[in-house]
């Protein structure tokens, strides 16, 4: 006898998450709560499986092929794991120009990955991205949720290095003020 495996809800145990985030919009507007769902899921689970395009589905009275349309056009979604450590590298022109091409191929060497894979331990995967917003500190990796900004191959060596100590590194200070917690590691360094 074939046993179905069951796959429990991932928003069962988070009514009030799950409250909050419905009640952003209007119920006329509901659908648009597909992203932060999206979101949810995939932070958590580093990727949106087709189980889980079926219940946000369900949720918002979507079809699952509306969601998915959803998750093709942004780079933040996946329907495979990421890597505990997600590795973007900006491709636009001012980080094209300031040598990110570089950086990704030295990447690919080595984690020994391509654009949109992920390595067979689970750690890192990698993908290009369009313009990440930080062109005047190009160029950009953007790791997890932290900015890596005016990379250099040292700095992609240090950040490598301190990833595979599973350790993620306080980013530079570049952006003049609205980076907190590399301001305050700047100036705890020079005290
Ligand atoms: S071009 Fe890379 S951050 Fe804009």
């Amino acid at each position: 006898m074939i046993e179905l495996e069951t796959i429990r809800p991932f928003f069962e145990d988070k009514k009030e998450l799950l409250a909050e985030i419905l009640n952003r919009y209007p119920d006329y507007g509901r659908r648009s709560a597909v992203m932060p769902l999206l979101w949810e899921v995939q932070r958590s689970e580093r990727h949106v499986s087709e189980a889980r395009v079926e219940e946000i589905a369900g949720i918002l009275g979507l079809h699952a092929t509306e969601v998915k349309g959803v998750m093709s056009f942004y780079s933040t979604y996946h329907e495979q794991p990421l890597g505990k450590y997600h590795l973007q590298v900006c491709s636009t022109l001012s980080c094209s120009l300031a040598g990110s091409d570089q950086m990704y191929d030295w990447l690919v060497e080595e984690l020994g990955i391509v654009n949109g894979e992920t390595d067979r331990d689970g750690l890192f995967s990698l993908q290009k991205v369009e313009c990440l917003g930080s062109c005047g500190t190009a160029p950009v990796l953007q790791v997890n949720d932290v900015y890596y900004e005016r990379m250099t191959r040292s700095r992609c060596k240090e950040v490598l290095a301190a990833l595979r100590r599973d350790e993620l590194p306080e980013p530079w200070l570049e952006r003049g003020g609205d980076n907190v917690s590399a301001e305050k590691a700047q100036i705890e360094s020079e005290s």
